[in-house]
């Protein structure tokens, strides 16, 4: 896939820690709540002050697209300040809404557009023009709003929003945070009871920031372990402060790091720990990982907690697909850390990777297997033998395609292996984790 903005591409090659990593890593914050952040912040009456907002190129392009759409937002020092418009008061954007290589964006906001009375056209970056919307346009348009895609329902495409939104009720087919958020925040601006069932449990910050912003949302289960969640439209927001807790997703590189480059400690402080996001946690201990939470927390709603991780000695694990919403976006890290583990690892219920930033499930295994790992695809489990270190590990060059984490999983790989591994393209970092060299130079990753 090509790159068609006009970033340079920039390529690194990585080689195995000298020393230990060792310090504090201040990672950024959060993306899924930052994008939430701005999205409500901008649909509620009066001035929400955002601290600890994720700066990455994903969320910047939220920020631009909820300022087309009217909203005052403005950076003041490292708070951002976002004066709303109102629950159906958006305006029409003057141009193409372009969400760059962020799904989170592009699915939200369909759900946003599609209940305010305003056409808009919305694209993105190579990456996020080839992924599905499909699952978004057809539960949406049976509110009565209307949306024409690309042949295969892919970016770009029109929205042509109804402001007399019926109330949506959804099963997910697939267990999707995205998907489920766009229906509850069309249901913002819809007349009457949203109702979405989620038969296995996503990440829920969409409905916990709704109730920080005053809109009573009720949360049930269902017999099978599964979530019924429903709203009451039309509602209306009230403006409040959101402190965004740094990202687990984003945590998983160094402590992955951590736990692979030997003699290695490092803490991790304020790293969001809301249960529905901490499935690697969980796993990575079950491996052998020595991970312990201090200072545990709420912040804004949500859980946190200080991370203190160090190198250990590894071993395969069985990861059971009811865990793969939890770590949804942590595989790829994953993968590199079992591929250093001693024995089998079997990652379980993977098919949702296919349709990540790039084809995650494919493109893991080959920055594996062109680093001489054994492993190998069966359905949609990924199998892995795992070397128990790093011998006969690295001297690969890893296609990142337009993927942030699978270029951060080939750095972490490259410190911890015995040959270099050379890494395509690093720009894409940015859209998730803005500074990540410099911070692991800081632990003393010498890259
Ligand atoms: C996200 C949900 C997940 C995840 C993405 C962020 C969100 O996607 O992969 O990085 O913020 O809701 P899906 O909901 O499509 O699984």
């Amino acid at each position: 896939m090509q790159n068609h903005s006009s970033s340079p591409v920039l390529p690194l090659t990585v080689s195995r820690n000298p020393a230990p990593l060792a310090g504090t890593i201040r990672v950024p914050g959060d993306k899924s709540i930052s994008h939430r952040a701005l999205m409500l912040a901008s649909l509620a009456e009066g001035r929400t002050v955002v601290t600890g907002l994720l700066e990455g190129e994903d969320v910047l392009r939220t920020a631009d697209a909820m300022r087309a759409l009217g909203a005052r937002i403005a950076r003041e020092g490292d708070r951002w300040v976002i004066d709303g418009s109102g629950v159906g008061a958006l305006q029409e954007p003057e141009d193409v809404l372009d969400m760059g290589n962020s799904g989170t964006a592009a699915r939200l906001l369909s759900g946003i557009l599609s209940s305010h009375a305003i056409t808009s056209f919305m694209t993105g970056d190579a990456s996020l023009r080839s992924r599905p919307m499909r699952r978004v346009t057809q539960p949406l348009s049976g509110n009565g709003s209307c949306f024409a895609t690309r042949k295969g329902e892919k970016l770009p495409m029109a929205i042509i929003g109804t402001g007399e939104a019926a109330p949506l009720t959804y099963c997910l087919p697939v267990a999707s945070a995205q998907v489920k958020s766009a229906i509850l925040l069309a249901g913002l601006n819809a007349r009457g009871r949203t109702r979405v069932e989620e038969p296995v449990a996503t990440r829920d910050h969409t409905e916990n920031m709704l109730r920080h912003f005053g809109v009573p949302v009720e949360v049930g289960r269902t017999d099978t372990g599964g979530r019924v969640i429903t709203l009451t439209g039309p509602a209306k927001l009230t403006a409040r402060d959101v402190v965004v807790p740094a990202d687990p997703s984003s945590a998983a590189f160094p402590i992955v790091a951590a736990s692979l480059v030997p003699g290695s400690e490092i803490r991790l402080p304020g790293v969001g720990l809301n249960p529905l996001r901490t499935g690697l946690f969980q796993t990575l201990r079950e491996m052998g990982a020595v991970l312990d939470i201090e200072n545990a927390r709420i912040e804004g709603g949500e859980p946190v907690g200080d991370i203190v991780v160090r190198s250990a000695a590894l071993h395969g694990v069985d990861v059971p697909a009811d865990r793969a919403p939890s770590m949804i976006d942590e595989y790829p890290v994953l993968a590199v850390a079992c591929a250093f583990a001693s024995g089998v690892s079997r990652l379980r219920g993977l098919d949702e990777l296919r349709v990540k930033e790039s084809d995650r499930l494919a493109a893991t295994v080959a920055l594996l297997r062109v680093n001489g790992a054994v492993v190998r695809v069966e359905g949609d489990d990924m199998i892995i033998e795992g070397r128990g270190g790093p011998s006969g590990l690295g001297g690969g060059l890893v296609e990142t395609k337009m993927d942030h984490r699978l270029a951060m999983s080939a750095i972490v790989f490259g410190l911890a292996a015995e040959s270099p591994v050379r890494v395509d393209d690093t720009g894409f970092i940015n859209t998730s984790f803005p500074g990540f060299v410099g911070l692991m130079a800081g632990i003393g990753a010498e890259l």
